[in-house]
Order: C-alpha cells, then sequence, then structure tokens
C-alpha cells in the first residue's frame, strides 16, 4: 500500500511544475507580448519550446592550418587536362609564388567566399605522397552539431583521405570517414561497411569520391547522419547526438593519385604535376545547444557560446542554471522542452498558488487512479485550465498549462517543420 510519504517526491515535482507553468505563462506571455520579434525558444502563450540555432557552414572565414602550401620559395607546378578518362593528357604550367598574391595559394582560401565564377585554391606543395601526408585542421571554437563536411577540389581528388572530429578541441581525434580506393590496405577497413543499430558510432571507409577523375572540380561530401539507422530518431538517440558532436574537423590527405608516371624518366615533370588543391572546405551544422538556444553569440573573450534559455547554463546550455536544480537537466525533444525548473521562487510560491488554486492540490489518491487512466489528457473542471501528463524519471506529473490550447499529447514546441524529425539538420 502507498503511504503519503512515499508520494512526496511526486507532490513536490508536481506543485513546481504548476509553479513553473504559471510563472512561464504568465511571466513570459506579457514578455512575448511586448517584444518582437518573438523568441523562438518559448510559444505565442510564453511556454518553453525547444529551439536550435540556424544551420550554418561553421568553417566559412574560419582559419584551417595545414602542413604544407606551395610557393614558399616559388615553385612550378603543372595542372594535367583531360576531359575524360583516356583522352591525351596535355600540361599547363604556372608558378605558386608566396610573394606574388596573384600567385599565391594560402589556405584562407578554403573557408573564402566560394565563388564559381572565380574558385581560389588553396594549394599543397608538390608530391608529399605517401606515406607522408598533408594535413588540414579547422577549430570551430565550440561544439557543433555537424550535419556533412565537404570539401571541393582543384586537383584531382585523393586516392586516400580520412576526415577526423574531435571532441575535446583537439586534444584526441577519432575518425569521421575514411575514402581509399583500397580500403582493407590502406586503413585496414573493409569497404563500406554496414552500420546498424550496434555500432553507429563507427567511421566507415569507402571506395567512392575516389576516382581521378574529374581532374578539377571534384566533390567529396561526407554526411554524418547518412545510412545511420537511428537517424530518423535523432532526438532519441544519445549515441547520434554525441556521433555529430565536433568542436574541431581534421582532414588528412594521406595518398595522391598518379598517372603512374612518377617513377618515370622525366620523372621530375610528372612529379610537379602531383599536389592537393581544394577550392572549398565546408562544416554543415548547427552550434550545439541542446534545444535550449536559438543563437550563438560572443562572449566577452570573444568565443562563441549558446544563448541559453529554459533556465540552462554552459556554453551548449548543458547544465541547469543555479537555482533551477528542482529535476534534472534534459535536452530538448520535439515534444518537450524540458526546461529547468526554479526551485527557490516555486517554493516561495508554493502557499499562494495553493491559496489560489484549491482543487489543483494533488489529491493523492485520486492521483493514484489518475495514473491508471490512460488518457493524456483531461478537463480539471477549472475554466479555463487544461491537464496534461508530464513524463519524466519514469514518473507521471500533472501539469496545468495557462490558455488551455495545448494539444493533448503534444508537446510545447512541436509546430516549425524545420527541425521536426531527424536529425540534427
Ligand atoms: C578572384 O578572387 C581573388 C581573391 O579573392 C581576387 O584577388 C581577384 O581579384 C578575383 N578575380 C576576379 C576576376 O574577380
Ligand atoms: C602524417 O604525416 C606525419 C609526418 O610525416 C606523421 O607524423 C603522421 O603520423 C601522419 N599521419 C597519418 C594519419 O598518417
Amino acid at each position: 500500500m502507498m503511504r503519503a510519504v512515499d508520494l512526496l517526491p511526486f507532490a513536490l515535482l508536481a506543485a513546481s511544475l504548476t509553479c513553473r507553468s504559471a510563472l512561464g505563462g504568465y511571466g513570459m506571455g506579457m514578455f512575448a507580448a511586448q517584444t518582437s520579434p518573438p523568441d523562438p525558444c518559448y510559444d505565442e502563450h510564453g511556454n518553453p519550446r525547444r529551439c536550435i540555432p540556424d544551420f550554418v557552414n561553421a568553417a566559412f572565414g574560419k582559419e584551417v592550418k595545414v602542413s604544407s602550401t606551395c610557393g614558399k620559395t616559388p615553385s612550378r607546378y603543372c595542372e594535367a587536362t583531360a576531359a575524360e578518362k583516356g583522352e591525351e593528357r596535355s600540361r599547363n604550367c604556372h608558378t605558386c609564388d608566396a610573394s606574388d598574391p596573384k600567385k599565391y595559394h594560402p589556405p584562407a582560401y578554403l573557408t573564402d567566399l566560394n565563388n564559381p565564377h572565380n574558385l581560389t585554391c588553396w594549394q599543397s606543395e608538390n608530391f608529399i605522397q605517401y606515406p607522408q601526408n598533408v594535413t588540414m585542421t579547422l577549430s570551430l571554437g565550440k561544439k557543433f552539431e555537424v550535419t556533412y563536411v565537404s570539401l571541393q577540389f582543384c586537383s584531382p581528388r585523393p586516392e586516400s583521405m580520412v576526415i577526423y572530429k574531435s571532441m575535446d578541441y583537439g586534444k584526441t581525434w577519432v575518425p569521421f570517414q575514411l575514402y581509399s580506393t583500397q580500403c582493407r590496405k590502406m586503413y585496414n577497413r573493409p569497404n563500406r561497411a554496414v552500420i546498424t543499430k550496434q555500432n553507429e558510432q563507427e567511421a566507415v571507409c569507402t571506395d567512392s569520391h575516389t576516382d581521378m577523375y574529374p581532374l578539377t572540380g571534384g566533390l567529396i561530401a561526407f554526411s554524418t547522419l547518412d545510412g545511420r539507422p537511428s537517424a530518423h530518431d535523432f532526438d532519441n538517440s544519445p549515441v547520434l547526438q554525441d556521433w555529430v558532436t565536433a568542436t574541431d574537423i581534421k582532414v588528412i590527405f594521406s595518398r595522391l593519385h598518379t598517372f603512374g608516371d612518377e617513377n618515370e624518366d622525366d620523372s621530375e615533370l610528372a612529379r610537379e604535376s602531383y599536389f592537393y588543391a581544394v577550392s572549398d572546405l565546408q562544416v554543415g551544422g548547427r552550434c550545439k545547444c541542446n534545444g535550449h538556444a536559438s543563437r550563438c553569440v560572443k562572449d566577452r573573450d570573444g568565443g562563441l557560446v549558446c544563448e541559453c534559455k529554459h533556465n540552462t547554463a554552459g556554453p551548449e546550455c548543458d547544465r541547469c542554471k543555479p537555482f533551477h536544480y528542482d529535476r534534472p537537466w534534459q535536452r530538448a525533444t520535439a515534444r518537450e522542452a524540458n526546461e529547468c525548473v526554479d526551485d527557490e521562487f516555486c517554493e516561495d510560491e508554493e502557499d499562494e498558488e495553493d491559496e489560489l488554486d484549491e482543487e489543483d492540490e494533488l489529491d493523492e489518491e485520486d492521483e493514484e487512479d489518475e495514473e491508471d487512466e490512460e488518457g493524456e489528457s483531461g478537463q480539471d473542471g477549472e475554466a479555463g485550465e487544461k491537464v496534461y501528463r508530464t513524463r519524466w524519471a519514469g514518473m507521471t506529473a500533472r501539469r496545468h498549462v495557462d490558455g488551455g490550447e495545448l494539444a493533448p499529447g503534444g508537446g510545447a514546441g512541436t509546430e516549425g517543420g524545420a527541425w521536426d524529425g531527424a536529425g540534427p539538420q
């Protein structure tokens, strides 16, 4: 038999939820009415709902560190031209020279405006061939949820390369995706391994996008969620939420494609034809705020941080702010904002709340009965007030919502199809 004391935590939870709703309802409602544009983290009634920053190219304008760039001393390089495989090749030779802006190919060109009518290319030194490699590293400055990483090449695409990510600002790295014409030989991985629910955080090696042709303009685009079973249920997949999270991206070009002529008599000319050149590096994704901020802003030190709402705090809104620990922190979902609850305020307000709303006082015996009911919502009998159930930590709580327009079972943040459904894209 259940004693009153057993129900105490539940009663406290319910009371604070009620209180928080009242605060959110009236307080934020006024706020919403007075300001424009409205805060995407709250609906038109002032109820918290999930909010996420815009989708951006997180690499744009950022510095990329590369291990090799041509032109420190002026050097000749040659572009092979042949529209199709098997066609006669010819070579056009130029000079790479850091002292002449017209002939320089600095890493800044990787993340500048990608103008198709005036492609600017970063370019490595000639013939840095396996087992040597060329590395490029990009720091995003904070955690992002990355949807894709793409590279547009001016040279032929590499024969083998790896995209890595770091979640700890470059201290440790894990592969995101590997590309090779010979996955097993190069990286000791199977070609195009199938991803199942059991290994969703595993990088795949593939021989797609590794053809030498086209000799210029080829693309490599890695979509982080592509082919991963839980992608359609991203909200409920901590594994994939972790998988797409990155603070830094690193690309290692392991091996150059060649025509096989680099060891022939005229090898000098041949070697001048082999280098890596990239016109655009993109990292598509969203600033990671766990559904509790609609944008990221510069902090006092110039670093990027989430502009946290829903009583959350931290660079990724990854904890409750002080005095809002009434229930554990949770990421927001499309259905539930999972806002942090103001414990102190509610304790002060509890008496008043009780006086105002005698009927709202949880009747513990009734509650047991209600928990057995299947209905997701019900009319409370009080004018203009609806009650629906909130699931949290295995408990069911009654929650009173101002305005009475909340759909049964629906969360406060299900509108706005942009981020309904799978993934951070
Ligand atoms: C192409 O872009 C480079 C670098 O931004 C610039 O210096 C150059 O003037 C541009 N050329 C044309 C034809 O617009
Ligand atoms: C890349 O090359 C550097 C220097 O040659 C080497 O230390 C590093 O281990 C290489 N990295 C990979 C992943 O091959």
